[in-house]
């Protein structure tokens, strides 16, 4: 997988790819991530890349011009399967997409600053939308590290047998059941009985049951 980014702070986006699981999947060569400075598509001596919205109001929006110089450049050196825009009144991020995300070949990543961009890139390049939540960040540079972070672990091969992803809350719509380690007994504090049982199938059905009580505790709309 390939995933280009499109920011006007690349220096917001570098620790979270020299860390850990993102780490490893790039030097495994499961994804290649490449970041593109929006200020280097900018034209004239002060590289403008945003300016005072039409019909008046705070704020800045982003210009179409240098977004589709970047846009445009990367599609005439490859095709893309999705062109993603980071922004609050996107679709909210959940498992079901970051898995579907995590088979596309090549995506690339906008994201917004200001009041966000101009309308006409959305209409014109953006095929989907995406929020990592219901608030507002001051920029879609984390949000585009969260949505990263979710599709790269799910890329087959990124994951060993220790951190698979087939346990994960969300990933049959039923959040992980509790877990505990050693030691056994922790200031009175016991680990539940069945899991030091060595019974495997009851240790099963134990979590089964725990993931099940704690979705419906947690979180109804899962269960829906
Ligand atoms: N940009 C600003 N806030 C955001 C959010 N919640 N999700 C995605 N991009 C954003």
């Amino acid at each position: 997988m390939r995933i280009d980014i499109i920011t006007v702070l690349p220096e917001l986006l570098k620790s979270p790819f020299e860390a850990s699981i993102l780490k490893r999947a790039i030097e495994k060569d499961l994804v290649e991530i490449h970041m593109h400075n929006l200020r280097d598509y900018a034209t004239g001596n002060y590289r403008q890349i945003d300016d005072y919205q039409f019909g008046g109001g705070a704020g800045m929006v982003m210009m179409v011009e240098p977004i589709d110089k970047c846009i445009s450049q990367l599609q005439a050196e490859r095709e893309y399967d999705e062109i993603i825009y980071m922004t609050p009144d996107g679709t909210t991020l959940n498992q079901r997409i970051a898995n579907e995300l995590s088979l596309k070949g090549n995506i690339i990543i906008l994201c917004g600053h200001y009041k966000g961009v101009d309308q006409r890139v959305r209409d014109m390049f953006v095929t989907r939308e995406i929020s990592v939540g219901d608030y507002v960040l001051s920029g879609g540079e984390l949000a585009a590290a969260i949505l990263c972070d979710a599709v790269i672990r799910l890329i087959p091969g990124v994951l060993n047998d220790e951190t698979s992803a087939l346990t994960d809350s969300f990933q049959d719509n039923l959040l992980a059941p509790p877990v505990y380690t050693r030691p056994a007994e922790y200031k009175g504090r016991e680990v539940p009985k069945i899991l030091l049982s060595g019974n495997l199938p009851e240790i099963e059905k134990w979590r089964e049951q725990q993931a099940l009580e704690r979705t419906q505790k947690r979180r109804p709309d899962l269960l829906e």
